[in-house]
């Protein structure tokens, strides 16, 4: 088994990284540093006998998506897990951002997510077996005026999360949304909050890592996750 994981040298998507590898599943690791992918690579050879396939991208521009893409056509045999992971959380309500930042987080929040689905979505059809994890929000459902290109690029891949689920569901290809509240991660580094009380990653790493051993004819469309404490 192989998974690709946007976003996967810190936060939610390297807990998943080293949950699955402990796993023996191998991780195609996707960031825009070398420095953090390599030092990743290693804790992952050190705690599982998974290999850890590291691709430096800045996803945030075109053409390094368009020679990623090139790069991933490499591991269409062995893929079997998509984890959408990667986004960025954007502060300013409506009448405070313009247009460009709105599109500008759309393009964050969706357009990977969309593209990596292209990928993987015919090779899971073909081969009728594969798992698509979407990271998304408790703000893909609610809303928060102060991040309002935030709520609107999630619900939006909400909107993808389920077309994919409805779409590939027949192919018995199990498609998944994640909607998490806070999670402890480096997006709260520099603000005064108890981040103890959160989520942490690797909570949303073990439910994925459980999740890929239940019966094959369950589908697990969602899974909502909150800290206990409502005030988090
Ligand atoms: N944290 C929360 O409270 C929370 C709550 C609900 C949902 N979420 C969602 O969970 C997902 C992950 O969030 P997180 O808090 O775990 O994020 P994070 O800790 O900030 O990690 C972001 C990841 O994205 C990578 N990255 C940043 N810019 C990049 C770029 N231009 N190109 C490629 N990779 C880039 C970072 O790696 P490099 O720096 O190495 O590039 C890092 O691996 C997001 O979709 C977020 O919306 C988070």
């Amino acid at each position: 088994m192989l998974a690709i994981i946007t976003g996967a040298t810190k936060g939610i998507g390297r807990a998943i990284a080293i949950r699955l590898a402990k796993e023996n599943i191998d991780i195609v690791a996707i960031s825009s540093s070398k420095q953090n992918l390599r030092e990743l690579q290693k804790v992952i050879q050190s705690t599982s006998k998974a290999i850890c396939h590291i691709h430096q991208c800045d996803l945030t521009k075109p053409k390094a998506r368009i020679n990623l893409r090139k790069e991933l056509s490499k591991y269409s045999e062995e893929l079997t897990i998509l984890v959408n992971n990667f986004g960025r959380y954007a502060v300013g309500s409506i009448e405070e951002i313009t247009s460009s930042e709105l599109l500008n987080n759309f393009d964050l929040n969706v357009r990977t997510a969309f593209e990596m689905s292209q990928i993987a979505a015919p090779i899971f059809k073909a081969k009728r077996a594969g798992y698509i994890f979407n990271i998304l929000s408790v703000l893909a459902e609610k809303t928060r005026e102060s991040a309002a290109a935030y709520t609107i690029s999630k619900h939006a891949m909400n909107g993808l999360n389920k077309l994919l689920a409805d779409e590939l569901r027949e192919f018995e290809v199990s498609v998944c949304g994640i909607y998490p509240g806070s999670v402890n991660t480096s997006s709260w580094d520099g603000l005064d909050i108890d981040r103890s009380k959160m989520i942490q990653p690797e909570d949303i790493a073990e439910l994925i890592a459980q999740s890929l051993k239940l019966s094959k004819q369950l589908f697990l469309g969602r899974i909502d996750l909150n800290p206990l404490d409502k005030k988090i």
